[in-house]
């Protein structure tokens, strides 16, 4: 198995089989996929008690929901009975219990089995040792992240999740925003390949000719200077990330540069403001404007298919129609993903053949991918693996 990413003096992507062996991809299913904190969505698409999502990763399904108590719960949608699967996948909708469509077993929010036709709670068996199996669910200002399964060497969420940008998060007030649109594409590609465009903007340029109108891809790229004037060639540390490099007058993330939503997030009409964070291995992506804020996320489905989830976020209070007009709020970005997805399924037909062998990355304008591909495979090659198969 493959340990590192260095070459001779540069770095370089996975061989072909990382994205297009069905082995991989079942090691995976045991080392990695299960281990990632996953993208589920945000707290305003489940608001009160009872209010739940059904979300896909890799072959499981789990049922997000809001319990009595607020708390909010992610379980396995597979019934303790038969096992049949509880909810549709990408479900949605608001019940008093979660009830099994087969024999009608039902189970509280707490995920407690509550009643089992044809059945006595203690005389038949014990109902308290049927609860439906849980997965691990945290919040972080607003978003919601699963993980389905962890070893003991897994490091908690807050460990994972980059901080540096909380005071400002803090400051746009996640909490109350509401989702105005998600869009879910399908991507014909292995899901570290979604991973690795999403960590460079070097296609940018030749990809993504909306963005270019409000962002300067240069501001992205480490500078070559500083790459060379570092005697331990340790230029991937230089510069924090930025998060948007905006052109000159530009006030927000959108096709013209011009606000989207009137109806400002915390910080107000702050012109040029945005702030966020990335979660690696999974690639989660959440980005807050002055006016609007959108999340975007990876997910593996199966060797040579992936998902791009992309949610596009208000102010709670704001009216579709009167404070935006949903076009012009998810314009930019629903077209840089149609291209994306393009771009990488290319990408996913090139590295089949048996003539794709890695080249070096820029050290300027790739050096994002080190990290994602490094983290990947520390995870890929460790013992404790907790399978998902
Ligand atoms: S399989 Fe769910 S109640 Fe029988
Ligand atoms: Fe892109």
């Amino acid at each position: 198995m493959r340990s590192t990413i260095e070459g001779p003096g540069y770095f370089t992507s996975l061989p072909g089989d990382y994205y297009a062996s069905d082995e991989i991809f079942a090691l995976e299913l045991d080392r990695v996929i299960p281990r990632m904190w996953m993208f589920a969505g945000h707290i305003s698409q489940i608001p009160q008690p009872g209010a739940f999502m059904v979300r896909q990763f890799g072959p499981e399904t789990l049922i997000i929901i809001r319990g009595d108590d607020n708390e909010v719960r992610a379980f396995f949608n597979v019934c303790r009975h038969r096992g049949t699967q509880l909810c549709d996948p990408g479900e949605r909708g608001e019940v008093k219990r979660i009830v099994c469509p087969y024999h009608r077993w039902s189970y509280g929010l707490d995920g407690k089995l509550r009643n089992a036709p044809g059945a006595r709670n203690g005389a038949d068996f014990d109902f308290e040792d049927f609860p439906l199996a849980q997965a691990e669910c945290q919040q972080f200002h607003g978003a919601l992240f699963v993980r389905l399964s962890s070893g003991e060497r897994d490091k908690p969420f807050s460990e994972v999740v980059d901080t540096r940008n909380e005071a400002t998060l803090r400051r746009v007030d996640p909490e109350r925003t509401k989702v105005a649109h998600e869009r879910v594409y399908p991507i014909d590609a292995n899901w570290k390949l979604v991973l690795e465009n999403n960590l460079e903007c070097h296609h940018c340029a030749s990809t993504h000719p909306e963005l270019g109108v409000v962002c300067n891809f240069r501001g992205w790229f480490v500078d070559r200077d500083e790459v060379t004037a570092n005697p331990e060639g340790d230029h991937f540390e230089i510069q924090e990330a930025v998060l948007f490099p905006f052109k000159k007058g530009v006030k927000t993330l959108s096709l013209d540069g011009e606000w989207v939503c009137q109806r400002p997030l915390g910080v107000g009409f702050h012109e040029g403001f945005s702030t966020g964070y990335v979660l690696l291995p999974s690639f989660v992506a959440v980005a807050y404007l002055a006016d609007h804020g959108m999340a975007q996320a990876v997910i593996p489905v199966s060797t040579e298919k992936s998902l791009l989830l992309h949610q596009w976020y208000v102010h709670e209070d704001a009216v579709e129609g009167v404070d935006y007009d949903l076009n012009q709020l998810i314009g930019l970005f629903d077209a840089t993903n149609v291209e994306d997805v393009a771009i990488v399924e290319r990408v996913q037909r090139g590295v089949r053949s048996h003539h794709y062998v890695p080249g070096p990355h820029s050290p300027t304008r790739e050096d994002g991918l080190k990290q994602g591909l490094a983290t990947y495979l520390e995870m890929l090659d460790a013992s404790d693996a907790v399978s998902l198969r």
